[in-house]
């Protein structure tokens, strides 16, 4: 059986910085730590943190004399300020490519933009840049999502990206965008992240040439969710699961190459539990025989 690992596995530049700034809060004894929601979607990883003594919380006033860390995907600005006028320390641990969406954003609608992200409205990054807008910027998870958007009167429109988002649905919203064409100006802003597109180009890549892909992350992360979505859509059997326990031999007896990927907020050490795992069984199995010729 051959195991095709991505080359791009482990923590993006935005998700390790969050955690290295965690962890060196954590560190520093003194004030409690918080979160407003998970630091990042990775449950292995938020584990770790909340036992060196993070504390996720699900809104600013549950939070008593501590220090408020910033999740990667950013924080509505209100909850900024509430946190603030409670003399809370921020440790702010936006990735700065959010950030970037976040500002771009709130400066398009201010310039009379009628704004639209392509992405998921219930995802804490595409929250956070509605905050920064006042509400203001419409969401469009994909091309059909656009009719139901009231753009009849924009005269000028602004298309950005949830930094997850896929290559493939984000062109189809501009398509339909385009074919809509009734407004006099489209600017469009590929803020798509490049670890994003990476990653999606190599599960692609590798979900063509194998007969199973496993794709490693949180249930909740955007991006994991993606690459999985992209790998079905190659045509091959896929499947997302959070830790190397949760893959199931009878999935790849008879398989004779399996691909392996990882979100990125995945640590390299989970895919390397996966690869470890699919090696044991496969050992075992033919250690009691249990392989016949085609599984090889
Ligand atoms: Fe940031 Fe891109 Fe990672 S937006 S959190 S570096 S996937």
């Amino acid at each position: 059986m051959k195991v095709i690992v991505s080359e791009h596995v482990g923590f993006c530049f935005g998700v390790e910085r969050a955690v290295k700034k965690a962890e060196r809060m954590l560190d520093n004894r003194g004030l409690s730590n918080y979160s407003v929601g998970p630091l990042i979607h990775n449950p292995q990883t938020i584990e770790k943190l909340t036992e060196k003594g993070l504390r996720i919380v699900n809104r600013i006033e549950q939070i008593k004399n501590g220090r408020l860390i910033i999740r990667a995907h950013g924080l509505r600005p209100e909850l900024l300020s509430k946190a603030r006028a409670k003399n809370i320390e921020v440790v702010d641990s936006t990735c700065p490519f959010v950030k970037k969406v976040q500002e771009a954003s709130c400066r398009l609608v201010k310039q009379g933009y009628a704004v639209i992200i392509a992405g998921d409205k219930n995802h804490p990054e595409v929250k956070s840049i509605g905050g920064f807008t006042d509400e203001k910027a419409m969401v469009a998870a994909g091309p059909s999502d656009l009719d139901k958007l009231n753009l009849n009167k924009s005269r000028k429109i602004a298309l950005l990206a949830q930094t997850t988002q896929s290559n493939s649905n984000f062109q189809a919203i501009i398509n339909k965008l385009v074919s809509k064409g009734h407004f006099e100006e489209l600017r469009i802003f590929n803020t798509i992240c490049r670890a994003t597109v990476v990653r999606q180009r190599e599960a692609r890549s590798i979900a063509q040439k194998v007969e199973m892909m496993i794709i490693m992350g949180g249930r909740l992360s955007a991006n994991t969710k993606r690459l999985a979505g992209i790998c079905k859509e190659a045509g091959v059997e896929t499947h997302h699961v959070e830790a190397a326990k949760d893959i199931k031999p009878s999935w790849f007896r008879k398989k004779r190459s399996i691909g392996l990927a990882g979100g990125t907020s995945t640590p390299a050490w989970v895919i390397k539990q996966a690869a470890d795992r699919l090696k044991k069984v496969y050992t075992d199995d033919h250690r009691r025989g249990k392989l016949t010729a085609h599984s090889l």
